[in-house]
């Protein structure tokens, strides 16, 4: 169940929310897209055989945004490249485009910088999520990591 958890300024919990609409409502507030995608089936696992089963949905994201680049990351536990990778995950920073994740499999936290504090948005397999360009965040997985992320990166269209 998709959770969305405030920190004040000084890092204190503020408060919860969960559930897709509730965390949906919140980031759309601060500019940000929340949803969930149906499970599919796919395929051969190939990044071409995800692009096609989820074909409608980034059709529909497609008609909003033009998008550049699409890639894929999988993390299992005890990847040795994790701790590397992880550091650089954990560095708070923006984008010029906005940045797209369609988490696959597993979860992972989005921490999005806001005026009062930052947020910690619980992404599991289903959800996507939208950061917009110039929007502070990073991304982390704790020590065991294990996810499946689609990452796509657009140029934002009459945003
Ligand atoms: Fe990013």
């Amino acid at each position: 169940m998709a959770a969305l958890v405030h920190f004040d300024a000084q890092g204190r919990w503020s408060r919860t929310l969960s559930g897709e609409a509730a965390v949906g409502v919140a980031l759309r507030g601060l500019g940000l897209s929340f949803g969930r995608w149906p499970r599919r089936e796919l395929g051969d696992g190939s990044l071409d055989a995800v692009l096609a089963a989820y074909g409608p949905e980034l059709d529909a994201l497609k008609a909003q945004l033009s998008i550049r680049s699409v890639d894929r990351v999988s993390v299992k536990p005890g990847n040795p490249d994790w701790p590397a990778l992880r550091q650089r995950f954990l560095g708070e920073h923006t984008h010029a485009d906005a940045e797209i994740r369609y988490f696959l499999g597993g979860s992972g936290l989005f921490y999005i910088r806001v005026a009062d504090g930052h947020l910690a948005l619980l992404c599991e397999a289903g959800d996507w999520i939208i950061v917009p360009a110039g929007v502070r965040h990073f991304f982390d997985a704790g020590e065991r990591p294990d996810f499946d992320a689609l990452r796509l990166f657009s140029i934002p269209q009459g945003w």
